[in-house]
């Protein structure tokens, strides 16, 4: 919904197709999964424990409007502002710890972007829930759970709750438990679940990344949904190469 580090805005196309009627993101960031096609028309239910993004899905959901988010000031070069929702807009690794950022163009253009796309899409979410908490204290329910944490290489960048502050033991043991369609995203050489290569990801200057998705679909669902969308998703993704773009 809004530029932020780590965001699926490039590759969420990429993962399954949810199969049921309920999407949980028990690590929302800008939940750009959710909001992918018509997926938002689903009951979304959203986790984040940094209150300051939690915070901006709440008002996203309460009290915004399209045209309160087209009010919102536009940037001006060298200027310098403490805002959250314009800081993350950086969109660097440690964006989470400034508390003063100061206005670049790129930072500008993004924040341009960003201010039309939320307002264009903010109908989407008014029907969505976000918790601010732990990603543990999702409710144990069968539906499809998109699960994005901070990468397992990323140690304390990125993110206020970051990596180095992650279980990744239980996170694996929590993620198996699971029930429903469960996918959950890594990147490099992450190994606390047996990951199989999605897409390799073109970044600026050449750099490349690799996506790893673990998959996993138990539960009621009928058999034969679940089927075509295994053969579905296996097709599509052969040689995927995604390019790093903005909005
Ligand atoms: C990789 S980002 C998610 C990106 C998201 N899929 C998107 O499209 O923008 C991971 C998010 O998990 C949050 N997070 C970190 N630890 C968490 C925890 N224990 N419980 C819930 N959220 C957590 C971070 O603050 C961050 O927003």
């Amino acid at each position: 919904m809004f530029y932020y580090f780590g965001r699926k805005k490039q590759t969420a196309k990429h993962y399954p197709k949810p199969i049921y009627d309920k999407i949980i993101e028990p690590f929302a960031g800008s939940a750009a999964y959710s909001l992918l096609g018509s997926n938002w028309e689903k009951e979304i239910f959203l986790i984040e424990k940094d209150k300051r993004v939690a915070d901006i899905w709440h008002w996203l959901i309460g009290e915004a409007t399209p045209e309160k988010i087209s009010a919102l000031p536009d940037l001006t070069v060298g200027e310098k502002s403490t805002e959250f929702l314009h800081i993350i807009h950086a969109v660097t690794k440690m964006a989470f710890a400034y508390k003063t950022i100061k206005a670049t163009p790129v930072l500008i253009r993004n924040w341009e972007i960003s201010k039309r796309h939320m307002a264009e899409n903010l109908h989407k979410v008014k029907h969505w829930k976000i918790v601010c908490g732990d990603y543990s204290s999702a409710p144990a329910e069968e539906a499809t759970w998109f699960i994005d944490p901070p990468y397992q290489n990323q140690g304390k960048l990125g993110y206020a709750w970051s990596a180095a502050m992650l279980d990744y033991t239980e996170l694996a043991r929590w993620v198996k438990s699971r029930k429903g369609q469960v996918i959950c995203c890594e990147g490099g050489e992450a190994n606390y679940l047996p990951f199989r290569p999605l897409v390799i990801n073109k970044g600026v200057a050449g750099r490349q990344s690799k996506e790893l998705l673990y998959y996993k679909v138990c539960g009621d669902v009928e058999e034969r949904g679940i089927q075509a969308q295994l053969r579905d998703h296996d097709s599509a993704r052969q040689a995927d190469h995604v390019e790093d773009r903005p909005l």
